[in-house]
């Protein structure tokens, strides 16, 4: 489905104060607390009025934040600069967004339901995009389609629903499949429900974290681990050991050397056709 919620979220926005901090969401302070370091350059994708963006100011100077609400983004523009905070916010959807600058850690809360699947493939992309430049984690929280709003609003597609505007309510393991085979590497994940409570609601959320290496690193953190112990076992292979023990080929010159003429490949040895 396409989802236009530009207008809501303009009109929501448009409604609070410019000259306020909102308070940072309870996610917003786990991740400043767990995860967010000094030395990190942040992009916060949907960043709202900024209530958790100012929050994250207070350890790294160096944010970027975008949200394709233009009031949303004047209003913390304004703030930003009443409150002296050198902090970067670009009114544009994350699909426009070019990445000019280093990004190593990326934020978004009550983004991934607010897009639809077509949009999600492309988030998963853009992440791979920031990937080819430094390692990257990425930090979402989101509705997971256990949550009880999934039973009110017009039926949109499966697990889309409208209220006053659009929602997309997660299939948690689909999402972690899709970001597995991605190469991502899960390094925090719950989800339930008390997460961010209200008086008027308790959504069922999933809050995850996931790293993505840089292909380099991903080849010596984890394929080259296992080609090492790979290298181990078949070292130590019983049948390897025979055929070393057994072979004796009249064309192979005498001498204890004549075992590392063999080679082992996809679990057959071969000889070396010549050896002199
Ligand atoms: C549910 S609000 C969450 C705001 C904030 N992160 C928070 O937790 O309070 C979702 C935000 O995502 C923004 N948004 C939706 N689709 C977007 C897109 N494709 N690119 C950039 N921002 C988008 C909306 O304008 C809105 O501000």
């Amino acid at each position: 489905m396409l989802v236009n919620n530009k207008k809501y979220w303009n009109s929501y926005y448009s409604k609070s104060d410019k000259n306020k901090f909102s308070r940072p969401s309870k996610f917003g302070i786990f991740f400043f607390k767990k995860f967010l370091k000094k030395d990190n350059y942040l992009l916060e994708l949907g960043c709202g009025n900024g209530r958790d963006t100012f929050c994250f100011y207070r350890k790294t100077k160096n944010i970027v934040s975008i949200d394709e609400s233009l009031q949303a983004i004047n209003k913390n523009i304004l703030l930003a600069r009443k409150t002296n905070k050198n902090i970067k916010f670009l009114n544009c959807k994350f699909e426009n967004f070019t990445i000019k600058k280093k990004i190593n850690i990326v934020y978004a809360r009550f983004f991934l339901h607010a897009i639809n699947l077509n949009q999600e493939n492309k988030l998963i992309s853009f992440f791979i995009k920031i990937k080819k430049y430094c390692k990257v984690k990425v930090a979402l929280e989101f509705r997971t389609n256990k949550d009880k709003l999934l039973e009110k609003g017009k039926i949109v597609g499966k697990n889309e629903r409208f209220t006053n505007h659009y929602r997309r309510f997660i299939d948690v393991n689909k999402f972690l499949k899709k970001i597995k085979k991605n190469g991502c590497k899960i390094i925090y994940m719950k989800q339930g429900t008390n997460f961010s409570k209200t008086k008027d609601e308790n959504p069922h959320l999933c809050r995850i974290v996931f790293e993505l290496w840089k292909k380099i690193q991903h080849i010596f953190l984890h394929i080259f681990p296992w080609m090492l112990l790979n290298f181990f076992i078949t070292k130590r292979d019983p049948l390897k050991q025979s055929i070393h023990k057994n072979f004796s080929d009249p064309y192979l010159p005498k001498g204890p050397n004549n075992s590392d003429k063999l080679f082992f490949r996809q679990n057959y040895y071969f000889k070396l056709d010549k050896v002199k």
